[in-house]
C-alpha cells in the first residue's frame, strides 16, 4: 500500500495517494491483530520483513507504474488475495471449532471488502 501511496501519479493523485494510506493503516491494523492472536494461542509472530516476504501469497507489486489506474489494478489485486486467504482461514478455524479466531478474519474480510470498494470505485464508469 505505501508503494502505491508513495509512486501514484495522475489527475487523481490526492484522492489516491490518501486513500491508499488510509488502506494501509486498516492492514497494518488487521496485520497486528492476526499477529497478537498468533501469540494469544502459543504461537510465535514470525514479523520480520524476510519471513513475511518468503510467505507472501501476493503478485510481486509492479515497481515502476505511476498511473491511477496501474496503481487501482494492482491494490485491487493484492486486497482480493489477502481477502480470499481470510475467507479461506475462516473456513480453516471453523473446521477447529475456533469461533474467535474466525470472527476476527471475518471482521478482516468485512474490512477488506470495503476497502476493495473505495479502491475499485475510481476505475468504474460514471454513467
Ligand atoms: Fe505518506
Amino acid at each position: 500500500m505505501k508503494q502505491a501511496h508513495w509512486n501514484v501519479k495522475g489527475p487523481n493523485f490526492i484522492a489516491l495517494h490518501e486513500l491508499f494510506d488510509q488502506v494501509d493503516e486498516a492492514v497494518e491494523g488487521y496485520v497486528d491483530q492476526i499477529a497478537e492472536r498468533i501469540v494469544q494461542l502459543g504461537g510465535i509472530a514470525e514479523g520480520t520483513v524476510r519471513v513475511a516476504a518468503a510467505r507472501s501469497q501476493l503478485d510481486e507489486y509492479p515497481l515502476t507504474i505511476a498511473e491511477g489506474v496501474a496503481h487501482i489494478d494492482a491494490v485491487t489485486g493484492a486486497l482480493s488475495t489477502f481477502g480470499q486467504e481470510a475467507r479461506l482461514t475462516i473456513d480453516e478455524v471453523n473446521a477447529l471449532d475456533d469461533a474467535d479466531t474466525a470472527d476476527l478474519f471475518t471482521e478482516v474480510s468485512r474490512g477488506l471488502d470495503k476497502w476493495l470498494w473505495f479502491v475499485e470505485a475510481h476505475a468504474q464508469a460514471t454513467k
